[in-house]
């Protein structure tokens, strides 16, 4: 028998000034799209700005639908976007923020499951990390290496 423990890093940056000017643009970037959300239902909104390699930034914010299921997480907007814009095209970085109309929103929300799997499709594809930058409204500023550090035992197309 074998037991086996999984670790990963994290970065925590107390305040946004502690990022680089390009980061904080990108994530400038991921507020400017919260705030065309559509989340009427939930009054959570996320905004999403993905890097390309090629220095192309691509938007993206959730989108609710009154039959619940239908709707879309911000990052699976952005992402999906991005590839159908520019296939072939690596992922470098991917700004999340978030923010409620009940509370202030004042620590990162992590991106759900079926969005950590819908990047870890495209990270496995393009063979190279997906950084991510996590923010709520203010607080600190989380970085994630890889999706998946955040997906252990995740499934890919391997397994098929
Ligand atoms: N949401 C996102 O956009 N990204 C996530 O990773 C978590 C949740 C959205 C979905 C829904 O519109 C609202 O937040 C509440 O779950």
């Amino acid at each position: 028998m074998q037991k086996q423990k999984l670790s990963f890093e994290l970065t925590i940056f107390d305040e946004l000034a502690e990022l680089s000017k390009k980061d904080q643009a990108l994530i400038s970037k991921a507020v400017a799209a919260r705030l065309h959300a559509y989340a009427p239902y939930s009054n959570f909104q996320v905004g999403a700005a993905v890097l390309m390699e090629n220095g192309k930034v691509v938007i993206g914010s959730n989108q609710e639908n009154a039959s619940y299921p239908s709707g879309l997480c911000a990052e699976r907007v952005a992402v999906f976007q991005a590839a159908a814009l520019y296939p072939g095209v690596s992922i470098k970085t991917v700004a999340i923020t978030a923010a409620s109309i009940h509370h202030m929103v004042d620590s990162p929300a992590a991106p759900c499951g079926n969005c950590r799997q819908s990047m870890l499709e495209y990270e496995t594809k393009q063979k190279k990390p997906i950084r991510l930058l996590l923010m709520g409204e203010t607080g600190n500023v989380v970085q994630c290496n890889s999706i998946a550090d955040i997906l252990p035992l995740g499934f890919d197309s391997s397994f098929l």
